[in-house]
């Protein structure tokens, strides 16, 4: 558990907690409105080089961007964010299945338990707490 007092402890955690796990290709993120889900996939962003913003997939659910940074084995970015989905059923119409096995891709899962039953065993989670307009708690599971 960790605790981080601003934004930018925040993001430099994200990446920590990614390095560390970035085996394991799968991040899926839990957390109220806010929490900073989007918040931690945006360092995670920053860090592979991807080019523009990483803006919430709320509508689109799955975005796709390419990774451009040579120091790493993965060509894609999914950001997910399953926050609309009313079941699994329209996430796995998207092709979720075939992104699980893709071992070209990096997926990162906001609102990931709202698909709790199809999430693959092995992956990351990452609770976050709001403790205030800027503390946030942090669990790595
Ligand atoms: N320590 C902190 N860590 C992360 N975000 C923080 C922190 N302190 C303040 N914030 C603010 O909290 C907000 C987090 O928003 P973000 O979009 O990342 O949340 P989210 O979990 O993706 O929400 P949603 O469920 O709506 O997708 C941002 O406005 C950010 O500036
Ligand atoms: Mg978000």
């Amino acid at each position: 558990m960790s605790i981080v007092n601003n934004q930018i402890e925040f993001k430099e955690l994200a990446l920590k907690i990614f390095t560390r796990n970035k085996k394991k290709r799968i991040f899926c993120l839990y957390g109220g409105l806010g929490a900073g889900k989007t918040t931690f996939t945006q360092a995670i962003a920053k860090a592979l080089k991807i080019e523009g913003t990483v803006t919430s997939p709320t509508f689109n659910i799955i975005k796709q961007y390419k990774i451009q940074s040579s120091k790493i084995d993965y060509k894609n970015l999914y950001h997910i964010d399953c926050y609309r989905l009313e079941d699994e059923k329209e996430i796995l119409n998207l092709g979720f299945r075939e992104l699980v096995e893709d071992k070209a891709s990096l997926l990162i899962i906001e609102w990931a338990d709202k698909i709790n039953k199809i999430l693959p065993k092995k992956r990351i989670d990452v609770y976050i707490k709001i403790l205030d307009n800027f503390k946030r708690e942090i669990i790595v599971k």
